[in-house]
Formats: C-alpha cells, structure tokens, sequence
C-alpha cells in the first residue's frame, strides 16, 4: 500500500508558546494566539509597517459580536474604514469579490493599504482572495471569529471563492502578512457552529498529537462550556500543528494532506445532501468516526484507538443522521471529489493515535463496508470495540 508518513516532521520552534512562525513562499509569517490580543491590535499590526489606510473587512453578523472588541484595538481614524458584506456561503462568490473591490476603490484603497479580514472561513477566504486580487496584490490581516478559522483557514494562505460548479473552484495560495488569534471572540459563536468546529479540533489530535487528543478527553465539557483557558489550550496546539504541516507544504504536495483525515468521507456526505443538512464540521464528525473504522479494517487501526475516537467525537453532541443514500452512491461520490487523483480514492488513516498517512490501496470492498456498516456500529459503539481476533 502507498503512503506518505507525516511524522518526520522536523518540528518548527515557536518564537514564544503563543507566537507561532508559518513559512510561506511569500515570506515568512506570524500567528498571535492569546486571550485578549485583539485589544494589543494596533501594536502587532504597527510592526508590520506603515499603510496609507485601513480597511476592515467583516459582516453585520460577526461585527455584531466582535465589532467592539476589534475596534478597542484598532481605534477608529480618519484612515481606518469598515466594510460590510454578507458572508453566508452562498455570497461565496466572484461577484461578492467584485463588490469588495468596488468598495475598495471608491475608499481610495491603494497598493500600501491594508486589509484586515474579521470574521470566519467564508469572510477569510473571500476578503484573501480580494487580498490576493486588488492591485495585484495588498497586505493582509486576518482576525478568524469562528474555530473553524482559528484552527484552520486563516493559516496556511488558501484563499477562494466558488462557482456554481462546486465549492472553491477560483482561488490563490496568499499568504496573510499576519494572524491575530483571539479565543476570547468564541463567546459569540452560534452552538452549532462552535461544535462543528471541535472536530476539526479533534481531528489534529487524531493525526499528529496523543496528548491533544488526551487532553480533549479529559477535557471536553469544559470546552463545550467555552472555558477560555481550555480553549486556548487546544486551539493555540491546532495552529502549531496546522502551522508545522503548511510550513513543510504549503502548496499541498503531501503532508498537508493529512489534514484531509475524515474529509473523503464528509465530503460525500455534504455532496449527497446538496450541503444542505450537515455543516461541514458535522460531516468531517461522521467522517472521522468513519476513518477510524477503515483503519481498524485495513491498517489495523487497535481498536482501543477507534473506540476512543467514536467516543470524543460523539462528546462534541448530537449530529445529523447519517442519510438514507446507497453506500455505493456515497463510494461515486468520493471517486468525483476534487481531491481524488487519476480516479483513485484516497484516504488518509490513522494507524495509531497521533499519526497519520495516505493510502491508495484501500478496497472499494472495505470502504463500501464501512459506509454501509459503520454508522450503526457507530451509533451502537459507546462501549469498546473488540478486536477482530479477541
Ligand atoms: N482556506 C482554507 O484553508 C479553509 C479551510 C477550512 C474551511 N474553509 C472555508 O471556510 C468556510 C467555513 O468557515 P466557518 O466554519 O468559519 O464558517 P462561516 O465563516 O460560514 O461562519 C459561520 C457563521 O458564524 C458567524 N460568525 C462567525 N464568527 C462569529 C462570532 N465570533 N460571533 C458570532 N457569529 C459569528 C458567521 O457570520 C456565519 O454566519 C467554508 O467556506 C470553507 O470552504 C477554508
Ligand atoms: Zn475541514
């Protein structure tokens, strides 16, 4: 079977436990991650040089639990604008990013101004590609508002919008000039979209570190609960990691796919519901648990591992039921994914908990099996699985 190992990572030193450096083609990086950092904004930004004027970039949603927050630490100037625009996903789009530059624009924005991104993946992605855009290209800042954020797109410089045809089909690689991290804005977050966000959590301790999965375990309510310093924990080790993975990858070449634990699935799931029933972190939920189930088939994942995974996720509470869609329809679905490579579906499994690797000689048989079994061996699995051989 072919795999790529993530662990001979050579493990890039954070500058101070809540700074950490991300390498990017484009220069080199800093993501802030502290309670509070958003009240010392002005300082970390004024680092970075001098601009001709400030754009900030959110929307009425986001602005309404963070606005204040925001602007505490980057008082309100002459040269310091507020833009707002719809981020639902459907305003995911080029004409969004037009919109954007039009305001821009007419705001006098310049090639030394500097845009400042507040606000989840969808405000993230659409204000970087506008980054990556405008006058071919503007400093950039971006302040992530959700987990999902925090922990995932604003590090690593994907930007992109979609299309009609599919999710994040136009985009660039642009990497952010600066990332200012600040768990204390989670307070405001929807609770579904706070609990989706946890998988992507859990996710990085599945893949590259036991003792972020331990802690999770032990630790689950209270971040259900939004205990600051126990979200700051787990999100400020899900940027180290992330950030180690895109330093060593950024253009997605290998280790970055591990990143996808979890995700062949989900992506099928959300596909064959028209990405109307599962928010994404609940179809990476269901995803991982199904992962974990594949790797006791096939890479034999100990079952202790797989147990313990089902578990951790199931705390982060109810999800969606699994659809009624054949589990070959499902199998098609991950054969058209974008990620797929000369029609091979791949996935990424954990063969013990804290690693991770891609694999291309997973039988259909085996992933059929779990898509058909697995849900209600999931649903039914509280209590240890068995080893095959017990
Ligand atoms: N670039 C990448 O590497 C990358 C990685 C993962 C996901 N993404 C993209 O990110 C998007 C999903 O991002 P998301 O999960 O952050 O969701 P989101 O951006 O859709 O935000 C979810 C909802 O929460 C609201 N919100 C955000 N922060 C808030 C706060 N602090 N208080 C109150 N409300 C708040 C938003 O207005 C929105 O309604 C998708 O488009 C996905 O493609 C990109
Ligand atoms: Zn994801």
């Amino acid at each position: 079977m072919c795999y790529i190992e993530l662990n001979p990572l050579e493990p890039m030193k954070p500058t101070t436990s809540q700074t950490f450096r991300v390498r990017a083609f484009a220069g080199d990086y800093f993501v802030v991650c502290r309670r509070g950092v958003l009240r010392e904004a002005a300082r970390h930004i004024a680092r970075l040089g001098r601009f001709s004027s400030v754009h900030i970039l959110s929307s009425s949603r986001v602005w309404r639990g963070v606005g204040k927050k925001v602007l505490r630490g980057i008082p309100q100037r002459r040269n310091v604008h507020i833009h707002l625009f719809d981020d639902s996903e459907i305003a995911k789009t080029l004409t969004t990013v037009e919109a954007i530059a039009r305001k821009l624009v007419r705001a006098g924005a310049d090639r030394k101004s500097l845009l400042i991104a507040v606000g989840g993946g969808v405000v993230g992605d659409v204000v970087g590609f506008v980054a990556a855009s405008y006058l071919r290209g503007v400093a950039l800042v971006q302040v992530p508002t959700t987990v999902v954020a925090q922990v995932d797109s604003a590090i690593g410089g994907k930007t992109g919008v979609n299309l009609p045809e599919g999710k994040n089909l136009v985009g660039a690689f642009y990497p952010p000039s600066l990332v200012l991290v600040d768990p204390e804005v989670l307070a405001t977050l929807p609770p579904r979209e706070f609990r989706g966000g946890l998988a992507e959590v859990i996710k990085y301790g599945v893949i590259a570190d036991p003792k972020l999965f331990a802690f999770l375990e032990r630790n689950m309510l209270a971040i259900l609960g939004r205990d600051n310093g126990a979200l700051e924990h787990v999100v400020r080790r899900s940027i180290e990691i992330k950030g180690d993975l895109v330093s060593h990858d950024e253009r997605e070449s290998g280790l970055r796919e591990m990143l996808n634990y979890g995700h062949t699935f989900a992506h099928a799931l959300e596909a064959a519901t028209h990405y109307r029933k599962f928010q994404h972190g609940e179809a990476v939920a269901w995803g991982m648990m199904c992962a974990a189930l594949l790797g006791h088939e096939t890479v034999n994942t100990p079952a202790d591992d797989v147990a313990r995974i089902i578990a951790l996720v199931r705390q982060i509470g109810p999800l969606p039921r699994w659809p009624v869609v054949p589990a070959e329809k499902l199998f098609d679905l991950m054969r058209s994914d974008k990620k797929t490579k000369f029609g091979k579906v791949r996935f990424v499994l954990s063969p013990r908990l804290g690693s991770a690797k891609s694999y291309e000689g997973v039988t259909e048989k085996a992933a059929i099996s779990v898509l058909r079994f697995g849900p209600q061996l999931i649903l039914q699995s509280l209590k240890p699985l068995r080893n095959a051989d017990d």
